[in-house]
């Protein structure tokens, strides 16, 4: 099939696109390169042998993306394009409405005018908020996310559950995603974050190679055994894998399905900290700090639904998602 990636550049994005490519699908990828480097491009191309096509833009201007996918022939599209700071949105919630609710409007008005039927939506478990039950299964309220960033998942889930009433041939996959983490075994691909990393892993591997001094332990005081947030670490490798087997299940017209991916194993911030310790022979300066307002406790999925329905599941651990990660930031120390 023939695939618009939007956001395509992107983490998630790029190691999808090496994945589609090696199981015999052609993309072409949209993104306005607004936290992403076109230098991606050449990288999926190096891994995969191929000529990428791909186009900058702000996938909010309709007309410019019609075009682009009539003259691409596009079957099917993989929508990751958007902003995903947690703590920016609190500060600038109206840009996270307006780009991430703006640019999925945008390409459901053009799936519709092209008659493009598939489309898989890059969710996150974060539309859970605090969970109702763990583990945490697709029948669980998902209506409940503690800032803007997560509303956005969660009004463009809804949005796109309206289109496809609307329009009952579209069949549209809503993925949540746990916490991707880890990097492509080449080292060639990775997460590159700007400025100081939110998430746990990228700054695990900037603590290691000397670009931090240490990693703070956002508390202690949680009701877990050792007392620190227990999660659900998915490789981004395996991750890239659900996207390929969402697809798949699309061409059987399935309507709106939506699936969990995770490992369905819970790792707690100590746990992750040793695991990235032993399978890379680094040693981490940490300290316990202060918890970080918004956490929840624990958050793991069971994976079951994904399993049965898409025939898939990670095969990742943590430890390879520590080493894969360290991999890339030791060939990548200044990011792309
Ligand atoms: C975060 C976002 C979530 C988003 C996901 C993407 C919040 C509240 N949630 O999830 O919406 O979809 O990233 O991957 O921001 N930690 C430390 N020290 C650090 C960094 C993290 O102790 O320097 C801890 C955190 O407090 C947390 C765990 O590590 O307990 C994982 O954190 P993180 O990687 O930010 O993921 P989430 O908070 O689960």
């Amino acid at each position: 099939m023939k695939i618009l990636l939007t956001g395509g550049a992107g983490y998630i994005g790029s190691h999808t696109a090496v994945e589609l490519i090696s199981e015999g699908h052609d993309v072409v990828i949209v993104d306005d390169f607004s936290n992403s480097k076109e230098v991606v491009i050449n990288r999926i191309s190096e891994i995969t042998g191929t000529q990428i096509s791909y186009h900058r833009l702000d996938i909010r201007d309709t007309e410019t993306l019609v075009g682009i996918c009539r003259d691409e022939a596009i079957e099917a599209a993989i929508h990751f394009a958007g902003l995903k700071a947690v703590g920016e949105s609190v500060e600038d919630p109206l840009r996270y409405y307006d780009v991430n609710l703006g640019s999925s409007v945008s390409l459901c008005k053009a799936m519709v005018s092209l008659n493009i039927r598939h489309l898989v939506f890059s969710s996150s478990a974060t539309v859970y908020g605090e969970p109702e039950r763990i583990p945490l299964d697709e029948e669980c309220r998902a209506s409940d996310a503690a800032n803007p960033y997560g509303r956005t998942k969660i009004i463009i889930e809804q949005i796109l559950k309206d289109m496809q009433l609307a329009n009952p041939d579209m069949n549209i996959a809503l993925l949540r995603y746990f916490n991707p983490a880890g990097a492509h075994l080449s080292g060639k691909l990775g997460e590159d974050p700007t400025g100081i990393p939110n998430n746990l892993v990228p700054f695990l591997t900037q603590v290691a190679i000397g670009k931090r001094s240490e990693l703070v332990i956002n508390g202690d005081d949680y009701p877990t055994p050792d007392g620190t947030c227990i999660r659900d670490y998915i490789h981004v490798q395996d991750l890239a894998r659900g996207h390929v087997a969402a697809l798949a299940k699309l061409r059987s017209d399935c309507g709106v399905v939506t699936y969990n991916l995770g490992t369905g194993q819970g790792q707690s911030v100590k746990e992750v900290v040793s695991a990235f310790e032993r399978s890379t022979n680094q040693h981490l300066n940490r300290r316990i700090g202060p918890r970080r307002p918004g956490d929840v406790p624990v958050s793991y999925t069971d994976p079951s639904l994904a399993e049965r329905e898409l025939n898939w599941k990670a095969t990742l651990t943590i430890e390879d998602i520590c080493r894969d990660a360290w991999h890339w930031q030791q060939e990548t120390p200044g990011g792309y």
